[in-house]
């Protein structure tokens, strides 16, 4: 690990309804924050097909679907799992320490 990564505090673990991402900015970044089975998942928000908002798609286990043209992606990994999106999707490790939801970027 390079001591150049830094860490972004996005929010509140206490935020995030499982099923129910929601967008938090922080700096440049838009992302989208997931929590399935107690465990917390950061994207971009933004659909790599479009202008869908992932944080507005609908989630059903690992599978976000967009809501713009339908296109899903697995959260996990940021795999494209329905068309038409075709470009995988930028995943974040995230760490929640002390109620709060970090990623390293
Ligand atoms: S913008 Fe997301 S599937 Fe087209």
């Amino acid at each position: 690990m390079s001591g150049s990564a830094s860490r972004i505090d996005l929010c509140s673990v206490d935020e995030v309804e499982p099923g129910t991402p929601i967008k938090i900015e922080a700096g440049d970044l838009t992302l989208a924050v997931y929590q399935v089975d107690g465990e917390i998942y950061v994207t971009d928000d933004a659909c790599t097909h479009g202008p869908g908002s992932l944080s507005e798609g609908y989630l059903d286990g690992h599978i976000i679907e967009c809501d713009f043209h339908n296109g899903a992606f697995d959260i996990r990994s940021g795999e494209v799992v329905a068309p038409p999106c075709m470009i995988p999707l930028k995943t974040y490790k995230a760490v929640t320490e002390n109620g709060r939801v970090i990623i390293e970027v």
